[in-house]
């Protein structure tokens, strides 16, 4: 180092740069802008989930929690996953209570991945994945989901996705319903990544964290782990964010055989030890009350409301639309009509938050090649009505 020089961020980081949510937040707070970009409600969720975290701060545990997680947390995961799948996990065996999704992801792919071996990852991707691939040292595969022409739902090909597995796979990264398109990944898709996964003797790892949120009742959730032969190789990560609208507690879970929870746990007791604990008796209420389950169906009711709202208002304004069937977020392809004034998704969206004063985030900031991303936007639509409908006013004068 060259006295005087400043420091230089890590070189497996350097390609990252600052999240691309950080950096569209910090514009609209700058701008008085809607914020429709980051997912996060504009609303809190149900006050009693808050108050059973109040009244755990009074009566303790204070003190650090098991390193896993919270026995009654552990325990509300494994009764509501083994009420959705006919299983019976052991809760302390198999559950492992993390720092938001983000963390279960991170930890996963560290205590499980090798450098030099190779991970599977759909493009876009949420953004975070492809640094823990990074972060492990290991080399990612692309697989591209595109748009099809005819249903406008994103799929994938089925020869990429089999050129994608080698035999120095390791793990196949699936979100599901997925973020930044909505989409659902079909029982059929599954299978089909699931036999590459038993070929190639790899791991599924699936973020499931909107998992809830679905609008179509003929394209319901599947869980992998649940296709014949996946449940040893498949761990599923979920968490309390998207489902209550609590996001900033950062309440995750991974759930999977002990073998793969002994490879999450190794990496996660060294990032965080452990989670604390009257958050997690908050998110303990939240899964095992009647109240919690009702607050599920209003909150998918609400977003159902905000997803046509949105998607009619984007329509309306030239947006070519993709109907999410899954998640807070809609893409849309400005290109046909504003193509000819906005170089790319960036300086649309900067144009948008700054001149329009809605925020929406640039999509390329999901791909490995950003010039699949470049004519498309993603906004978030976990907002009270009156927000979506204050955005929708503002994205009217996009066409004057
Ligand atoms: C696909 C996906 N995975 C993980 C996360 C992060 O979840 P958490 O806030 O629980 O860390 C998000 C948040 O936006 C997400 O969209």
């Amino acid at each position: 180092m060259t006295p005087g020089a400043a420091w230089r961020v890590a070189d497996r980081f350097a390609p990252f740069g600052a999240t691309i949510f950080a950096e569209m937040t910090r514009l609209a707070i700058e701008h008085d802008a809607i914020n429709l970009g980051q997912g996060f409600p504009d609303f809190d969720g149900p006050s009693f989930i808050g108050g059973a975290a109040r009244e755990a701060i009074e009566a303790g545990p204070n003190q650090y929690v098991r390193t896993g997680g919270h026995p009654k947390l552990a325990e509300a995961i494994a009764t509501f996953w083994n009420q959705q799948t006919g299983e019976s996990i052991d809760p302390l065996g198999e559950v492992t209570i993390n720092s938001g999704a983000t963390e279960a992801l991170a930890a996963a792919m560290l205590g499980l991945v090798n450098p030099g071996d190779e991970v599977v990852l759909f493009e876009p991707f949420y953004d975070s994945y492809r640094a823990c691939v990074a972060m492990a040292g290991a080399t990612p595969r692309f697989v591209p989901l595109r748009p099809d022409a005819t249903t406008g739902k994103f799929v994938f090909d089925e020869a990429e996705l089999r050129a994608a597995f080698t035999d120095r796979t390791k793990l196949v990264l699936v979100n599901t319903p997925h973020n930044p398109t909505g989409k659902v990944f079909t029982r059929d898709e599954l299978t089909l990544i699931g036999s590459l996964c038993e070929q190639h003797h790899c791991i599924a790892l699936c973020d499931e964290v909107y998992e809830r949120l679905t609008f179509d009742d003929a394209l319901p959730h599947v869980r992998m782990a649940t296709l014949p032969g996946m449940r040893e190789r498949t761990l599923t990560i979920s968490s309390l964010g998207k489902t209550y609208s609590y996001t900033g507690w950062k309440i995750g879970w991974a759930i999977g055989p002990e073998d793969l929870t002994a490879g999450i746990r190794a990496a996660h007791q060294f990032i965080v030890f452990s989670v604390p604990g009257a958050l997690q008796l908050g998110a303990a209420a939240a899964l095992t009350s009647p109240e919690g389950e009702q607050s599920v169906r209003d909150l998918v009711a609400q977003y159902a409301e905000g997803r046509e709202f949105l998607c009619d208002a984007l329509e309306s304004i030239g947006l070519d639309v993709f109907r999410p069937d899954g998640t807070y977020f809609v893409m849309a392809d400005f290109a046909r009509t504003f193509g000819d004034r906005f170089e790319d998704d960036v300086a649309f969206c900067r144009h948008l938050t700054g001149e329009v004063k809605v925020a929406a985030i640039p999509p390329s900031a999901f791909y490995e090649h950003p010039e699949m991303g470049r004519h498309l936007v993603r906004f978030a639509f976990c907002k009270r009505p009156e927000t979506l409908r204050a955005a929708a006013d503002r994205l009217r004068s996009l066409r004057s």
